[in-house]
């Protein structure tokens, strides 16, 4: 986890550096500097969503960090919950959660199981085109709340988000690994690497949506080695793997998932303009917390 978080701001700065109109805007603001965080995804990032829509993520999940089930797959903290705790802000409330939900500081849609594309075979209904309708019904509504009294109710002071931070929020990404995990049940390595193109358009669909509804600041994480999620191992027990043990075709079309999304992301970034979207390698973090997992304890 602290490799990726390293990770996270070592390339936030290599893709400061691509951009320096905007770099600078960003330095002058001092660097991280965010208000709120919109985050969308799969379990890799949900802190609740699946808990609030369908039922608790059971323990132990939850136990060892926040001594409860705490709506994560996860028994310790994601790599979202260690971003907004480096940028001192609160950890995400699920924009699903009804009870206890404060959103000063931005909503988290992220929801386990989900794919960018609405294929009816995945996991969860939420695909990112769903999550990023939710995002504008929550906009839309903090902001006709806000214009219904200026802002001025305790409820729009204590827990609503404030509208002037929608532009300069930090919006962050963590999905992909579901649509190639699900690819994966029925099609070849070639297959699979053909539909690549139209999840990437998918995805980059929902970028642009999010631009014109005034997103400027996009982190967005690649896809980690999904051929060695222990549930895939089970799954494929014939499939060849590589010397660490992972599905190896999976890992392939991981590899070129991510060389597609990184080349989508510098084309976006020459065609939105005002904006600042940051590729982070998390294939990378994730790959070496795998292959050095007893050199590293
Ligand atoms: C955030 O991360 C950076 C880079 O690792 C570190 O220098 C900084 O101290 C962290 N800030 C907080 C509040 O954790
Ligand atoms: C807020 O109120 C202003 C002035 O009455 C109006 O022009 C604007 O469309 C309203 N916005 C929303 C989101 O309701
Ligand atoms: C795999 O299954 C999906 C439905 O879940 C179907 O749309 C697709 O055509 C299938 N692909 C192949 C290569 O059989």
């Amino acid at each position: 986890m602290a490799t990726s978080k390293f990770t996270f701001f070592i390339i936030l700065l290599l893709g400061l550096t691509e951009k320096s109109s905007t770099a600078s805007r960003i330095n002058s603001r001092k660097s991280c500097n965010f208000p709120a965080v919109y985050n969308f995804g799969d379990s890799n990032s949900d802190t609740g969503a699946i808990s609030a829509a369908i039922g608790e993520v059971p323990p132990p999940n939850g136990v060892a960090f926040f001594g409860r089930s705490a709506g994560r797959h996860s028994d310790g903290r994601l790599i979202i919950d260690l971003i907004t705790e480096n940028l001192t802000l609160p950890y995400l409330t699920p924009y699903l959660d009804s009870v206890g939900a404060n959103y000063r500081h931005g909503a988290n849609f992220a929801t386990g199981g989900s794919c960018i594309r609405p294929t009816v075979a995945c996991f969860s209904q939420f695909h990112i085109g769903t999550q990023v309708s939710q995002f504008i019904h929550f906009k839309t509504r903090t902001l006709s709340l806000y214009n219904q009294t200026n802002g001025k109710t305790p409820f729009c002071k204590g827990v609503l988000a404030r509208p002037k931070d929608f532009s300069k929020a930090l919006y962050t990404f963590d999905i992909g690994q579901n649509d190639l995990a699900i690819g994966f049940q029925n099609m070849t390595e070639e297959q699979l690497k053909a539909t690549i193109p139209a999840i990437i358009e998918s995805f980059t669909t929902a970028i642009k949506l999010l631009f014109k509804e005034g997103a400027r600041f996009f982190s967005i994480h690649n896809t980690g080695p999904t051929g060695c999620l222990p549930y895939l191992l089970k799954s494929f027990p014939a499939t060849p793997r590589d010397q660490y043990g992972c599905l190896k075709p999976l890992n392939n079309v991981a590899i070129e998932f991510n060389k597609q999304l990184k080349q989508k992301i510098s084309e976006l970034n020459k065609e939105l303009p005002y904006s600042l979207l940051t590729y982070v390698d998390v294939y990378s973090a994730k790959s070496h917390l795998i292959t050095k997992a007893k050199n590293l304890g």
